[in-house]
């Protein structure tokens, strides 16, 4: 990538405009960049009337990556089937970006062992990467209301599964590194119940072995939910359809500590800008008081850096500075336990910086 990035910024609802400004704040003070600050989400919504205009779109496929805050809120909330949803410009994005591929990495921060509500032992060396498939399943199947009833379709191709599976065998080999390790794929579905599972299942087998140094193996997602929480330090790679992955990532969110702890990564084919966001939603119940936890949006910059900019030395600084204020005690409530006096979005955002900012602190 040569000049200088250009970077879409989304703000979105509730507590989106405060992670996204300490966000921006973030990547003013590692170096230049070109920001265009778009609505998406209810926002857009109350301005254009859709929650994803097409102009906005363009604007996130022309750029280098696209930052998202979160979307959502209870001015929007509804069950009327024809009335725009803030949820849906963030669905809009993903397909028109194409980005199939979501990653979300589970590294609780040593600082934040005794913030899970696990006990320590259990999480002790938990390092685990979901790999969410993000472009299809039930999200994209045909839905609708019949009469008194509804229905949610859940389809999968072996075209989708192929690409999103070695999305995760790739991403165990780059993991394991050179580090000895044998790298693991454990892939998630409900093949005892749905075909589309048992597709998925076929698929992915027959996938591994372009990568036979990756240990496969096949969990039911019911089976999942349980060993994530009785063995999370057991995982490394988890690859799953959208909607295990989106109920599973929460899950491992909270072996961080907080939902506010958890970053992602967006990713299409190779080239194309990717969509980088916390893993949580809007927290209407906190949005407008400074005391989100930025931290989830920091380490989001850090995929950014990493995986959409090619800028790694710079995701790791960012990713040693959350460890460096979290090992000094720094928490915003989400984090705190009895005792601690919890800092708002903030002070905890100018600890960062001046870690950064600050080499001989290092
Ligand atoms: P949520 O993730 O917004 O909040 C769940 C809980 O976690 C709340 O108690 C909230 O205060 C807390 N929390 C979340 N992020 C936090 C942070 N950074 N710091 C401190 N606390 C934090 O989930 P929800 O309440 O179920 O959803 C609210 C809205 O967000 C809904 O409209 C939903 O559709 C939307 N949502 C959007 C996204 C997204 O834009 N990517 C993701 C999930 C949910
Ligand atoms: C997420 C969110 C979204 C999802 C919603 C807001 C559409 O929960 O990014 O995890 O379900 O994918
Ligand atoms: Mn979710």
């Amino acid at each position: 990538m040569s000049g200088t990035p250009r970077i879409v910024l989304l703000p979105g609802d509730g507590i989106g405009p405060e992670i996204v400004a300490a966000g921006r704040r973030l990547l003013e003070a590692l170096g230049e960049f070109e920001f265009e600050e778009r609505p998406m989400g209810g926002c857009s919504i109350d301005e254009h009337g859709v929650a994803l205009t097409d102009e906005v779109l363009d604007a996130c496929r022309g750029s280098d990556a696209v930052l998202l805050g979160a979307v959502g809120g209870p001015k929007w909330d509804t069950t009327d089937p024809d009335a725009p949803r803030p949820e849906q410009g963030l669905l809009g994005l993903r397909k028109g970006m194409g980005l199939y591929a979501n990653l979300r990495p589970v590294r609780p921060s040593p600082a934040l062992v005794g913030a899970s509500p696990l006990r320590e032992e259990r999480i002790a060396g938990t390092d685990l990467l979901v790999v969410r498939e993000l472009t299809g399943g039930i999200y994209f199947g045909d839905s609708g209301r019949d009469g008194d009833a509804a229905h949610d379709t859940c389809e999968y191709s072996v075209g989708e599964i192929e690409r999103i599976a070695r999305t995760g065998f790739a991403a165990a080999q780059r993991r394991a590194g050179g580090s000895g390790q044998q790298p693991r794929v454990t892939s998630v579905d409900k093949a005892n119940v749905l075909e589309t599972s048992r597709l998925w299942r076929e698929v992915v087998s027959r996938v591994s072995e372009e990568y036979p140094d990756v240990e496969l193996d096949h969990l039911l997602v019911d089976n999942a939910a349980m060993q994530l929480v009785s063995r999370p330090a057991e995982f490394d790679v988890i690859v799953t359809e959208n909607l295990f992955g989106d109920i599973l990532s929460d899950e491992s969110a909270m072996l961080t500590g907080s939902l506010g702890m958890l970053p992602s990564a967006s990713l299409g084919e190779a080239g194309a800008p990717g969509l980088f966001e916390p893993v949580h939603g809007s927290a209407p119940d906190i949005a407008g008081r400074g005391v989100a936890n930025p931290l989830a949006t920091f380490l989001s910059v850090a995929m950014l850096l990493r995986h959409g900019l090619g800028r790694a030395p710079e995701a790791e600084l960012i990713e040693e500075a959350v460890d460096a204020v979290l090992a000094r005690g720094l928490r915003t409530p989400d984090l705190a336990a009895g005792g601690d006096s919890p800092v708002g979005t903030d002070e905890m955002t100018s600890a960062v910086l001046a870690y950064l900012a600050d080499d001989g602190d290092r």
